[in-house]
Parts: structure tokens; C-alpha cells; sequence
């Protein structure tokens, strides 16, 4: 059976998009030549030196308007690694906060001759809006609850990296669906590369009509836990939800958090994933986070290399290979 890295379709298409704003629009040969990308990038950061030449000269802005650890860090190191420029904006101590627009202030940056901005925004739609408007090619780091198409990459390259398939896998994710961009570039990526999807969490946190992207639903943890393959577990998103949409986190965590008697009735072979940040003690327990079956950390690992295949791609970039090949 083909696979998400060796597909041959993957193999024969060519990167043809200026952007990377969600997965929703992706076809699966491309969201498998990112994966497969990624894993040839890999071993890069094994090396004693963690560098190659690929993005010489080109300059990489991280814009975010949220808070971020792991993604900002990642494309920090991702773009450190391929060799190019990166600059970090702090957007509170920017000229956003003088009241500049988000259009005005990217026109600003191009002035400056950059290559590839990285937007993570509180409302969705940010990214494509600075896409329209922009000529460097525009990477959404997440916004608002619509995608995060990184993470999603990354979570599927790590499913593909520990059961060696995607396809024909039941997973489960597991909690605030309705905030969760993570969720929803989850969803487009998963259905794309075949795998069941059953999303689960109490029906205040569910969107009506979900359905409609192709996964189950159910308000049933055990019936989440039955049979799934990857129980992918999401933050509750305070920071979302206009009004308390569960009685309280006591009660979230007795009906879906995962401790060590749920995680007993799973699958012998099952895989505990998250995006993080992790709410220990709420949505999973920390036995269950830093035990056998999590890859949370791996997550982390990874998506160093898909943010590497990312910018790489995105760039337009000569093969690694070729750049060595003439002396980097
Ligand atoms: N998973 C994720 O997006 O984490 P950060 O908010 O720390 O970037």
C-alpha cells in the first residue's frame, strides 16, 4: 500500500502554491509531498551541525499577533536551520499598537524585501487576508478557530512516523472541537489521507452539523475510546468562548479527561496525542501525558521538520541535495 512519504503521485508533484494559509484547500498529494518533505529534513537536526544552505539570502518574519511556544519557536528553528534570516516581531511593542493596520504594517515589511511571513492571528482569516495583499508567500501559524495547518501536518506526520499509515486509522480527537483550529485542520488532513474521524466532547463544545466534514460524532468518551487507533486530546479554549460553555473543569475532566483506568479499556497499541499546551489534571492526567503510549513530545520534535518542508517548499527552494551537491 502506498504511503503518506512514499506515495508516487507525492513523488511526481511539484509545489505550485505561494501560500500555506490551511489544509481544507490541499489536495492529499500535496499535504503527502509536505509530509514526505519532511522527512527527508529530518535528519538535519540529528547532525552535530544543524544547519544546511537551502534558504540562504531568504528573510523569514514571524508575526504573531497571540501568544505561541511550540509554533513560533519551531518556524524559529526550522528557518535558523535552513539558513535564512529570521526576524521575530513583538507585535505589542510594534507599531500595531499606534493603531496601524495589519495591511499597512505587512506593505511596511515588503518594503523591507521579505520573503515569507509567518502570521498567527486571534481572528480567523488574518493570514489570507495579508495573502491577498502581500507578495511574499504567507504561512498561517493559526487563526482564531479556524486552522492550523502546521499542526495538523505535523500530527499527521507523526501518526504516519509511529503506525507507518494514516489510512484506515480510527482517531478520536477528543474535546473543545468548536474553538479548535487545530480540530479543523485535523479534520480536512485526516478524511484527506483516509483515516476515520470521531470527534467527542460535551455537545456545547461540538458544532452542529459537523457531520458535514465527513467524521462521527459522539458525547460519549467510551465510545470514543473504543477502538480508536490515536485519541488526539485538545485543550478546553478558554480564551475562545464568549460564555462558559462547561459547568467547570472538575466536571469536564470527570466526564472526558483521560486518566489511567480510560486509558486501561484503549486499544494496547494506542496513541496519546496533543497539541499542547497541555491542562494537566483536565483534559488528560499526567500519568497519561508523560506515560508509554504519549507522543506528545515527538509531536514537538516533528514539527520542526514539516515547518523546515513548509518554508522549503513555500520558497520555492532548490533540493537540498543540489545546494550540497555544489559546494552550499
Ligand atoms: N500547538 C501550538 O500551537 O502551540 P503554541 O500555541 O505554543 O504555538
Amino acid at each position: 500500500m502506498a504511503t503518506a512519504t512514499t506515495a508516487p503521485a507525492a513523488q511526481a508533484l511539484r509545489w505550485t502554491k505561494k501560500d500555506l494559509l490551511g489544509l481544507r484547500k490541499l489536495s492529499a498529494e500535496e499535504i503527502r509531498l509536505i509530509l514526505q518533505t519532511a522527512g527527508s529534513f529530518q535528519e538535519i537536526s540529528l547532525r552535530p551541525i544543524k544547519k544546511v544552505p537551502v534558504l540562504r539570502g531568504k528573510t523569514v518574519v514571524n508575526l504573531f499577533f497571540e501568544p505561541s511556544t511550540r509554533t513560533r519557536i519551531s518556524f524559529e528553528l526550522a528557518a535558523k536551520r535552513l539558513s535564512a534570516d529570521i526576524v521575530n516581531i513583538a507585535t505589542q511593542a510594534s507599531s500595531l499598537s499606534k493603531g496601524e493596520t495589519v495591511v499597512d504594517t505587512v506593505k511596511n515589511l515588503e518594503a523591507m524585501k521579505v520573503d515569507i511571513l509567518v502570521v498567527r492571528h486571534a481572528a480567523a482569516g488574518v493570514p489570507h487576508l495579508i495573502a491577498r495583499h502581500a507578495t511574499s508567500s504567507v504561512i498561517n501559524a493559526g487563526d482564531g478557530s479556524h486552522e492550523h495547518p502546521t499542526q495538523a501536518l505535523l500530527d499527521l506526520f507523526t501518526i504516519q512516523q509511529k503506525k507507518q499509515r494514516v489510512a484506515g486509522l480510527n482517531i478520536s480527537i477528543i474535546g473543545d472541537i468548536a474553538h479548535s483550529r487545530v480540530a479543523r485542520s485535523n479534520i480536512w488532513g485526516l478524511t484527506k489521507l483516509g483515516a476515520n474521524v470521531t470527534v467527542c466532547g460535551p455537545p456545547t463544545l461540538v458544532p452542529p452539523q459537523i457531520e458535514q466534514l465527513g467524521v462521527k460524532v459522539t458525547y460519549r468518551l467510551d465510545e470514543a475510546i473504543k477502538g480508536a487507533d490515536v485519541l488526539m486530546l485538545l485543550r478546553i479554549q478558554h480564551e475562545r468562548q464568549e460564555a462558559l460553555l462547561v459547568p467547570s473543569l472538575r466536571e469536564y475532566r470527570l466526564r472526558y479527561g483521560i486518566d489511567r483506568d480510560r486509558l486501561a479499556t484503549a486499544k494496547p497499541d494506542i496513541l496519546i496525542m496533543h497539541p499542547g499546551p497541555v491542562n494537566r489534571g483536565v483534559e488528560l492526567d499526567s500519568e497519561v501525558a508523560d506515560g508509554p503510549f504519549s507522543v506528545i513530545l515527538d509531536q514537538v520534535t516533528n514539527g520542526l521538520a514539516v515547518r523546515m518542508a513548509v518554508l522549503y517548499l513555500v520558497s520555492g527552494a532548490p533540493k537540498v541535495e543540489e545546494v550540497e551537491a555544489n559546494g552550499g
